[in-house]
């Protein structure tokens, strides 16, 4: 057994030295959280999916998208609040296939691109040059903005009484963190989280996995294409 004195000297000599110096944080990290993804999937095969799939194929999103709409019926007075909105591809899409007049739509964005990098994209990438998505109707609403600035706006009147889609296509660990803790009080029995690129180590799975572990969050995988890059959580 080793004693609490060696942890002890161990650590304050490796901090001493510098030990980031030697060990490459960040990748290490990665290769952790590859760990942590590889087992979290081993663990969590859900009814709805197509893992191993040899390929990537964005338009297999909507198909889980239809699934969970048909399977969870969803077409009802639902919240459907989406993080990352960009041009709208996926937000529109939602908002056309939920066609009850009691859902209502909130699209959360700068609209003016990543408000830090994100691998080889630079700040300001994905930019929509400050357009929202052109949506006919009145079930739509812009939060335009940074989340932490537009998020705690918006919760101040929020009741949270319906049933909520959360759609989390931000890509960044910080917007991703930040929105499942700031919604952690809101969230209730039923609701859906549906990822965009969950199985990025260091982004959203990372995110996710603290916020699971620090919130006591339980849940039930409904859904996974593209290798779990997109998944579909339900809150239990
Ligand atoms: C991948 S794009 C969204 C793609 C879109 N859902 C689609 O289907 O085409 C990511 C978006 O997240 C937005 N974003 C990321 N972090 C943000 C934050 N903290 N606040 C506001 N917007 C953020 C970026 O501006 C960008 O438009």
């Amino acid at each position: 057994m080793i004693s609490i004195q060696l942890i002890r000297w161990a650590k304050r000599t490796l901090l001493r030295l510098g030990i980031h110096k030697i060990l490459p944080a960040r990748k290490l990290t990665k290769l952790g959280y590859t760990a942590y993804l590889s087992e979290w999937i081993r663990h969590n095969r859900p009814p709805y999916t197509s893992f191993p799939y040899s390929g990537f194929d964005t338009r297999l999103r909507y198909n889980l998208y239809d699934h969970l709409i048909a399977a969870e019926k969803l077409n009802d007075a639902i919240d459907y609040l989406e993080f990352g909105v960009a041009a709208g591809n996926s937000f529109v899409y939602w908002e056309q296939k939920i066609t009850n007049k009691a859902a209502s739509f909130h699209g959360f964005d700068t609209f003016t691109g990543l408000p830090e990098d994100w691998g080889h994209f630079k700040k300001g990438a994905m930019s929509s040059n400050n357009e929202m998505p052109a949506i006919d109707g009145n079930r739509h609403h812009w939060h335009q903005g940074l989340f932490q600035v537009t998020l705690p706006r918006f919760l101040e009147n929020y009741a949270g009484a319906c049933r909520k889609v959360i759609h989390l296509d931000a890509d960044l660990f910080s917007s991703t963190l930040y929105v499942l803790t700031s919604l952690s009080p809101y969230l209730k029995s039923g609701d859906i989280l549906m990822f965009d690129k969950f199985n990025v180590p260091l982004d959203e799975f990372k995110a996710f996995k603290i916020w699971v572990d620090s919130y006591y969050i339980e849940y039930e995988v409904l859904g996974e294409v593209n290798n779990y890059y997109q998944t579909a959580i339900k809150i239990k």
